[in-house]
């Protein structure tokens, strides 16, 4: 199956549970030079991806991570932010080498440069009509027990990872914020945004009692913020500075 541009991009959804199928191979090569050809800051290309079919290190993520997609789906792609291949690089050829990525420009480059490779990854493989879901959880829950699991060197951190397979759900897509809060004319804001978030909130919390699986009451400003307050817990800063990150500036 080749889906067109806009049906893959627009029909696209998270997938959380899988068929029993390998992925094509043909697929896989796809997916793969999609993520080579990904735009990258000053075409440094800082970011690696590891590409995870070994089950059961698939079985030890999901039970480390607590996502069953790393084991349910046929291939989990890690999408690394990745300075030490021209650390290496620059030790071969004898260069001073000023690490970058000690700086926050450079953790943010490392970062985006990973998610433009995962997003390619997912465009490809959606369009394929292979499911995807992103999994945020492998950077934050465990940071050191899965750098050492996957053997991360200094200047390399997972930034996201991805699991990939034939989809076992089609489930509603989720309602997205309107046009005019998302993307803005000329200059930041729109008016009455408190009234337009609030719309959007109901319309989000209609979603939520309406839709085929797990059902709930749960709005969405208290579910992000949920998150957020679940998400302070996490060590990111001492995880990044074992991996050689944001040291200073
Ligand atoms: C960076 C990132 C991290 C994510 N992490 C997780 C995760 O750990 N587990 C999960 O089930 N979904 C995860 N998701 C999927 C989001 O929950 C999902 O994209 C969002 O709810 C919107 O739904 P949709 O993708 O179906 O449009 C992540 C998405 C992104 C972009």
């Amino acid at each position: 199956m080749i889906k067109n541009v806009e049906e893959t991009l627009l029909n696209r959804r998270s997938i959380r549970r899988y068929e029993r199928e390998s992925i094509p191979e043909d697929d896989l090569r796809f997916i793969r030079e999609a993520i080579r050809n990904t735009p990258t800051s000053y075409n440094g290309q800082q970011f690696s991806v590891i590409e995870i079919s070994d089950q059961s290190l698939k079985e030890q993520l999901a039970e480390i991570v607590g996502q069953k997609q790393f084991k349910t789906s046929a291939r989990v792609f890690a999408f690394l932010s990745d300075f030490n291949k021209i650390a290496v690089a620059a030790k071969a050829k004898g260069l001073d080498n000023p690490g970058f990525e000690n700086t926050v420009d450079g953790l943010i480059v490392g970062t985006v440069d990973a998610s433009l490779a995962m997003m390619s990854a997912i465009v490809a493989a959606n369009s394929r009509g292979l499911g995807t879901c992103p999994i945020g959880y492998a950077r934050t829950v465990a940071p050191a027990r899965i750098s050492e699991l996957l053997g991360l060197p200094k200047g390399v951190y997972l930034v996201c990872a991805l699991a990939v397979g034939v989809p076992r759900e089609i489930p509603d897509l989720k309602p997205k914020q309107p046009v005019d809060l998302l993307i803005f004319n000329n200059k930041y804001g729109t008016e009455d945004m408190a009234d337009k978030l609030l719309e959007y909130d109901r319309a989000f919390t209609d979603y939520h009692r309406n839709r085929s699986s797990n059902p709930s009451d749960e709005d969405w400003v208290g579910e992000i913020l949920g998150y957020y307050r679940e998400g302070m817990n996490y060590t990111m800063r001492d995880a990044l500075k074992a991996q050689g990150y944001a040291q200073e500036r």
